[in-house]
């Protein structure tokens, strides 16, 4: 079996000068497959004696074994060095930045509601919120407007049908119920801001039937009519990141507030662009005023001890302002060419550190 040591130490040496798996398996083909060379010697063992045959056949198997364990070794560090090549092809930086430039963008009204909320955040004002589908209750009575109140007419109510119990649902006509919502809830003092959905069935180049708002309301001991004043002021120069943006207080009337105003952003039109500061134009933005001792009583609130103010702002109205969009309507096309030129890259998360609007 001289034929043996060398047929082995070939086949050892063929393995391990083998550089890829396709070349192991022709070492393996050619050693231990069918017509292979230690297969050919096995296949010698039934003309010998039984003796012989013992001898030569212990022999062959131990090759055998060494040559195939050699072979799995081989083929095992080739595997990994294979995996590690494809691992390395394929690692990713986790650390590193995500790209900006995406096809998807943000909302105007959404980046809007953002920038609103941080600049309040920072005032320290909580977001609360509240359903679409509202009672009498909380968008009218409780806000001091009582049913045949001529108040209701100016509201273009949208009303669900009849319930079996009496009474009608509606879509809420402002966010103002969630301010009845948060007193039934909480007890003073109270700090919050409330963006959501609203729906008036009115429709022209400043109104949609769906809109949003953004309600505000401050309950304590202590807060009167010219905090008001400030707070909206500074939220105004936060916002519009102007610091003489024009801004009127223009004496109103809300049944749930008094002393009542609305406040107007100045803004010309010309050549159909609509543009913050001093112009021919204003346009009105919020309501607003001293919650109605009415209002506190009908939250169980003691208007003698506790007053505040509140107020309602059109997103979409200073959204108009803020980014020149000169036709309400168009928020709610779902053109994706409007979306391109006036959404928003994704990572442009509004932050006053930051910059609101970069
Ligand atoms: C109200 O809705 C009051 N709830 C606001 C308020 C809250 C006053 C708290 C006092 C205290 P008004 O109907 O004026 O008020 O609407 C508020 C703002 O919503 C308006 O200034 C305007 O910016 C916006 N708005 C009203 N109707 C529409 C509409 N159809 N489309 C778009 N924006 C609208
Ligand atoms: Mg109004």
């Amino acid at each position: 079996m001289q034929d043996l040591d060398q047929l082995r130490a070939q086949a050892l040496a063929d393995v391990a000068a083998a550089a890829s798996l396709d070349q192991l398996e022709a070492v393996r083909v050619a050693a231990l497959g069918k017509k292979g060379t230690i297969t050919g010697l096995m296949k010698t063992l039934g003309s010998m004696g039984p003796d012989e045959r013992k001898a030569a056949g212990a022999a062959l198997n131990a090759a055998r074994d060494e040559i195939a364990c050699a072979l799995d070794a081989a083929k095992a560090v080739m595997e990994s060095k294979a995996l590690d090549a494809r691992l390395a092809r394929e690692r990713i930086d986790v650390t590193l930045p995500g790209r900006p430039e995406t096809q998807g963008r943000i909302h105007p009204i959404s980046q809007t509601i953002e920038e609103i909320t941080a600049i309040f955040a920072q005032m320290g004002f909580m977001v609360a919120e509240g359903p679409d589908i509202e009672d009498d209750f909380h968008n009218f009575t409780a806000l001091n407007i009582p049913p045949e109140h001529p108040a209701r007419q100016m509201h273009d109510t949208f009303y669900f049908g009849e319930r079996p119990e009496g009474g009608r649902h509606l879509l809420r006509t402002h966010t103002s119920p969630v301010q009845i919502r948060t007193m039934l809830s909480d007890k003073p003092p109270i700090r919050v801001i409330v963006p959501g959905r609203t729906y008036r069935c009115d429709s022209d180049m400043t109104h949609t039937p769906m809109f949003h708002q953004v309600e505000g309301l401050i309950i304590d001991e202590t807060t009167h009519m010219g905090h008001l004043k400030g707070c909206l002021i500074e939220f105004v120069r936060a916002f519009f990141e102007v610091d003489d943006v024009p801004v009127r207080f223009r004496p109103s009337f809300f049944p749930f507030t008094e002393p009542s105003a609305e406040v107007d952003i100045g803004c010309s039109r010309e050549g159909g662009e609509l543009k913050i500061g001093p112009g021919a134009g204003w346009l009105e933005i919020l309501g607003c005023g001293m919650v109605h001792p009415n209002v506190l009583r009908n939250c169980g609130i003691d208007p003698d001890r506790y007053q505040g103010f509140a107020f309602g702002m059109g997103v979409e109205r200073v959204a108009m302002l803020k980014y020149g969009i000169p036709d309400l309507r168009t928020f709610f096309d779902s053109d994706l060419r409007w979306l391109k030129h006036y959404g928003f890259v994704p990572l442009d998360v509004p932050t006053l550190s930051g910059g609101l609007t970069r």
